[in-house]
């Protein structure tokens, strides 16, 4: 490790420019993981967050593991003078990859109206201002979301897009729309949109993870919490699925996994190889039942998970997993993460977030978002 990052120091003492990323929302679960890796393929890496949804602690973890700590600001992205004020400071950005969202599926019904602010704003103005500084490149993180129900399983990125269950996934589907239509009008900008399935786990090292804001939403943190205590019992949302053991099914892919797609995704907008705009599905293929997750989440921590069998929750699809040949043959990725050691993440995470509670709580105080 010690070797790798003095090797990672002296490349980019001594390689002419790296490329200069700009990642919003790069202080959040996902776009942190991402921003390792980007640094890890030789990239160097701007970050905006408003840090509505994470902590600054985040780039302790992300210089832990890299050796690097990038340039971080605290801006929102719906800021329109701001984000201006960030390009005019830090000039010659290359691509950006665009996390900044607000993503609870349930809040965004019940309050869509900041849902349909912060994500359309974000994005247009973004859009607007890439032009303006000769930026040419954005990938966009999109969800499976947007295919709500497929007839056909696996789903491919033809399927069609249906009516969005929630204003967040009508949100994603919108931003589509908006970047298909920003291109058409200006075929100097390329973008790669990214439908994620649904990524768990954490770093191996467990230097950074998903932090989830008070009761978790997501099946993991909820599980890895129930099996630590912190949470009384799991609720599992419907058992009358028409699915082999009634539970949902989902197409869950780890993270590192993931973040590994978005350099691939990165190298092939700056290797001029986008001619307008590309779609790829990022999963494994393969579905699993909430009970699958939860018994192997047990058998490979030797851990009980107190669960109970609960009512459907609203708005849930009753399975989905991806068709991922696209991305594995266009972008050369694939999801190679066994399930096991994903899940051996999740929980090795949590208790790195229970050890430095403690050391808080020994010192007064508390760690955020746990
Ligand atoms: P996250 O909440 O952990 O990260 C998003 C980050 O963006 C947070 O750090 C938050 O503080 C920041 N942010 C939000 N609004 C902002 C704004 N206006 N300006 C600046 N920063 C802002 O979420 P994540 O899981 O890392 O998701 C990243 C992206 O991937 C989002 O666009 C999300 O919709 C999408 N996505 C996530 C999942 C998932 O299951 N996690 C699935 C599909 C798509
Ligand atoms: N689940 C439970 N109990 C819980 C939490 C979840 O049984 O306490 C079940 C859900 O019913 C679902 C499965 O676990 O069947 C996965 O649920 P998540 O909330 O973890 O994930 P979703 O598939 O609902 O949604 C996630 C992200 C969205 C994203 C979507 C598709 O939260 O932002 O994946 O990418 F849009």
């Amino acid at each position: 490790m010690e070797v790798k990052k003095s090797i990672k120091k002296l490349f980019n003492k001594f390689s002419s420019s790296p490329d200069r990323i700009l990642v919003t929302g790069g202080m959040g679960y996902i776009g942190s993981h991402t921003v390792v890796e980007l640094i890890n393929a030789g990239y160097e890496v701007c970050i905006i967050d408003n840090l509505s949804n994470s902590s600054v602690d985040v780039l302790n973890g992300i210089e832990k593991i890299t050796g690097v700590r990038p340039v971080f600001e605290n801006i929102d992205c719906t800021d329109y003078v701001a984000l201006d004020k960030f390009f005019k400071k830090y000039e010659g950005i290359k691509a950006i990859i665009h996390f900044a969202a607000l993503k609870a599926v349930g809040e965004s019904v019940e309050r869509p109206l900041p849902y349909y602010r912060n994500n359309l704003t974000s994005l247009i103005n973004i859009l607007e201002l890439m032009p303006l500084n000769g930026i040419k490149s954005i990938v966009f993180s999109s969800s499976c979301t947007v295919y709500g129900q497929p007839d056909e399983l696996p789903v491919k990125e033809t399927a069609p897009i249906k009516k969005a269950l929630s204003p967040y996934g009508n949100t994603k589907q919108i931003c589509e729309e908006i970047i298909h239509d920003t291109i058409h009008s200006n075929d100097k900008i390329k973008s790669i949109i990214l439908r994620y399935f649904n990524p768990i786990g954490a770093h191996p090292s467990a230097e950074i993870g998903e932090l989830p804001n008070g009761v978790p939403n997501n099946l993991l943190p909820y599980v890895a919490q129930a099996a630590a205590g912190i949470r009384k019992k799991l609720k599992v949302f419907g058992g009358d699925y028409n699915t082999p053991d009634g539970s949902c099914i989902r197409d869950y892919i780890d993270i590192m996994d993931l973040a590994k797609a978005h350099v691939c995704a990165m190298k092939r907008l700056i290797d001029g190889k986008v001619e307008s705009v590309e779609t790829f599905n990022l999963g494994t293929g393969r579905g699993l039942s909430v009970l699958e997750i939860i018994k192997t989440f047990e058998e490979v921590n030797d851990i009980k998970v107190p669960y109970e069998m609960a009512d459907r929750r609203e708005g849930d699809i009753e399975q989905v997993w991806a068709d991922p040949t696209y991305a594995n043959e266009v972008l050369k990725w694939e999801a190679k993460e066994s399930v096991k050691n994903t899940l051996r993440s999740v929980w090795k995470w949590q208790m790195h977030l229970m050890e430095q509670e403690e050391d808080h709580t020994k010192g007064g105080g508390m760690i955020s978002g746990s």
